[in-house]
Parts: structure tokens; sequence; C-alpha cells
């Protein structure tokens, strides 16, 4: 067996048990260019702080270039005896270009170089979040765009509640989705600080600069503290906090498509193309994909209570326990990618049956609220006015506006004809016009909005 870059104190091997326990390789490898980025930054630091030569600092960035060449080209082995990615790279690197690489671990540990590659793995990773964010955003806008006029119930409870425009609806899920992104790009400048230098937990007596690393590498600064560099994993904490919550917005347009697709709505009908059907029954059409949208989320959230519990209770600085920071963090953003861009598949596959939802739109007083708006007296009075109305139209099974005006008048006489102005959910939905409201001029302003800011033409 080889020895150990760590040896040099042991008489024994570990034995292979304890080896497949403990490595990492199997997972941290996707941190490759990460660490390579991280080393080539560190060597360029050591040459010019006089701690290796010029030559010594070309040799090892050649080396990894060809490391990262064969990484890529898949002619790379990885070896479980060599633990863990950066192990992997620097001993073969030594095994590459010899007595210079072994140069390249002075004034750095593990433990700081962990949480360089991750931070700027993470790094990237928010920055394909946030894309596939704002491609949902464009999916739903257009979606928007394609069903302008189209007046649904709009529901509290489940129950039907008041008349709402599609486009607004779908504005809601767009603006869920901008609060998503710009809590990424929080999580971006809070994490955008360079550990590197920290060495195991204490610094370093060595003159490094951790200025210059932590620019080459993109960092606004070298974090403050060594031993804060080498605890910390809050970054991540709050990377799949952000997740989670995106995790949990889907999971309600998952639960929304799923209902509006069932019999009993009837109000979208996915194409075949995000459908699957039944092993057993024929006549089946489901909307899985929204499904799976809905159950992911749990894996999502999963993935953040795995790292909470990791961390709770940890002594400074860093415990092998922290190892086991990696895999959720990869599997929820393997997993909150692979949602948003189905979401907008979908989104982009689903036809609303217009003829399905006029019909429906009748049912449950949805103008009940704006009649109650009308009548210009407390509203508390007209809110029992309204309601008598309402029980008078449900003992005659029909709606507000096929009262007559004398049976409206009945109930209060300060009902006139122009009432009818308010009833009906077409009349009704256009008084809402206040700001935010769902009105159409009111709905104008947002899609507007948010065509100008999607840069959607
Ligand atoms: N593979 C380790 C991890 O991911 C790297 C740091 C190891 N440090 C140590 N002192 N054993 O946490």
């Amino acid at each position: 067996k080889e020895n150990k870059l760590w040896g040099g104190r042991f008489e024994e091997s570990v034995t292979d048990v304890v080896e497949r326990f403990t490595e990492s390789i199997s997972f941290d490898k996707v941190l490759y260019k990460h660490d390579i980025m991280g080393s080539r930054a560190h060597a360029s630091m050591l040459a010019k702080q006089g701690l290796m030569s010029a030559s010594d600092r070309d040799s090892i960035l050649k080396g990894l270039d060809e490391i990262e060449r064969r990484i890529e080209k898949g002619e790379f082995v990885w070896r479980t005896d060599r633990e863990d990615v950066h192990m992997n790279i620097e001993a073969a690197l030594i095994d590459m270009i010899g007595e210079p690489a072994k140069k390249l671990h002075t004034a750095r540990s593990r433990n700081d170089q962990v949480l360089t590659d991750f931070r700027l793995w993470c790094r990237d990773a928010i920055d394909s979040v946030v894309e596939r964010v704002k491609h949902l955003q464009v999916a739903l806008v257009k979606l928007a765009l394609k069903n302008e006029g189209l007046i649904v119930p709009g529901y509290t409870h489940l129950q039907r509640a008041q008349p709402v425009l599609l486009q607004h609806l779908l504005l809601a899920f767009v603006e869920q989705l901008e609060r998503d992104a710009g809590r990424l790009l929080d999580c971006r400048v809070r994490l955008n600080f360079c550990p590197l230098g920290a060495c195991a937990l204490a610094g370093t007596g060595l003159p490094i600069d951790r200025f210059m690393t932590s620019e080459a590498l993109g960092f606004t600064a070298p974090m403050r503290n060594s031993i804060d560099a080498v605890s910390d994993r809050d970054f991540v904490l709050e990377f799949l906090s952000a997740n989670s919550i995106i995790a949990i917005h889907l999971s309600r347009l998952g639960e929304e498509w799923v209902l509006w697709a069932s019999e009993e709505f009837g109000f979208i009908t996915p194409s075949d193309s995000v459908s699957t059907g039944s092993s057993i029954m024929p006549q089946k059409k489901n909307p899985d994909p929204m499904e799976l949208v809905r159950g992911k989320s749990a894996r999502v959230v999963g993935d953040l209570v795995t790292l909470l519990t990791l961390c709770k209770g940890l002594p400074l600085a860093y415990n092998r326990d922290l190892q086991e920071d990696k895999e959720p963090v990869f599997d929820s953003v393997k997993t909150i990618l692979g949602m948003l861009e189905v979401s907008a598949e979908f989104a982009q596959n689903i036809t609303f049956n217009q003829d399905r939802i006029k019909k429906a739109l009748p049912a449950g007083y949805l103008d009940a609220t704006t009649l109650a708006d009308y009548l210009g007296v407390p509203f508390r009075t007209s809110h029992d006015i309204v309601g008598r109305s309402v029980a008078l139209c449900d003992s005659k099974n029909c709606q507000l506006r096929d009262l007559s005006l004398d049976e409206l008048k009945s109930i209060n006489p300060m009902f006139d004809k122009d009432v009818y102005d308010y009833l009906g959910v077409e009349n009704s939905i256009e008084k809402f016009c206040s700001y935010g409201s769902t009105g159409s001029s009111c709905v104008a302003d947002q899609l507007s909005y948010w065509t100008a800011k999607l840069e959607i033409s």
C-alpha cells in the first residue's frame, strides 16, 4: 500500500473497512475544477511571496493543467486510498512532477482547502439555480400572455372566493420566484469570502498574502477569522434554506396544477408530452411531473434538515463530521434544478380549458364581495345585506344577478338598477382596481413590469 500523504507518524495502514467508510472521493470528486482553481491561485501566491520559486510554480501550474485535462477526458484514476479530491489531485501531481509539487501544500490545510472549493462550487451552483428560476419566471409570464382576459375562480380555504384574472394568479408565482432568486443572491454575497490561508484553524506564521488569493478567486475578501473560516457551514445552511423555500413554492405550484388537471376542476389540459399513463388503467393521463415536483420538495427540505442536524452541537473548528456536508448540498442543487426545469417545461405545455372554466364561473357567488362594496353603507351592514341576498339566491337556486330589483329592494331599499353593473363575474372583476388588485388594468401594469424586467418580447 502507498504511504498516505499524512503517513509519517503511522506504523500501520488503515484497514479496508475504515478506508471505505472514511473516503469521500466517491462524491467530492465533483469539486475537482474548483480544487484546481484554488491550487493555481495558491501556487501563484506562494511564488509571489517568495515561498516557492517561479520555476516550481510553473511546473505546478503545468501539472495542474494536465491533471484537469485528464480528469475531463476521463483518463484520471480516482483512488479511494487517497481519500478525497484534495489528496487525489495533490498526490497525482507529486507522481507527475515530483519535488516541486510537494511545496504546494505550504501554508494550506485540507480544512481551508475544502471550504475554498466548496464555496466556489456553491457560488457557481447559486448562479445556475438563479438562472433556472428566471427561466421558470419567463415561462409563467409567457403562459400569462397567452391567456389574456381569462377569469378564473380565486379560492380561499379551497372554497370559491372572488374572481381573479388567470394572469394575476400566475404572476403571484412569478413574485414568489423573484424573492427566491433574491434570497439566493443575498446568500451569494455572504458566502463570497475566502477561507484559503486559514490553514488548519490557527492561520500561519508564513508570510502569505491572503488578499491575493482571495482576489484571484473572485472573492470579496479573505475571511477575517481563521477559526471561523474552517468551522463555518452557515453558507450552506443558508443556501439550502433558500433552496427549500423554492422547493416549497414549487410544491404549491405543483399542487395547484395537479388539482386543476383533475376531472373535478378540469381547468387545464397538460399535453401528452408532459403526462404519463397507467400500467393498468388504459384511460389514464396523469400529471406526474408536477406530482414529482411536489414530492421532490421533501428531498430538498430533508437535505437542509440533514445539514442542520449535522452542525448541531459541533465544537469549533473542523470535525470530520463535516465531510458529510457535501452530499446533501449536491443533492439539493441537483433536485432543485430538475424541479425548476420541469416546472417550466410543464408551463409551456398546458392549455387552459376556457369553455369549461367559463361554465364553472357562475357558481359560488364570486361577485358577492363586490356587491357588498357597492352599497356604500358601513361594511358590516352591507356584509349582512349581501349575506341575506345570497341566502335568497340559495333558496331560489339562482345567481345574485338573477335577482330582480324588487327582490333586492325587499332585502334593502338602497339597491338601485346600477347594481347590475356590479354583478356577474365580468363586471365584478373590473371593480378591483386599486394597486395590486386583479382588475385588468392593474394586471396589465404588472405584466408590463415583468415583461420588461425579464426582457420578454
Ligand atoms: N474530505 C474532507 C472533508 O470533506 C477534507 C478535510 C479533511 N480534513 C481533515 N483534517 N481530515 O471534510
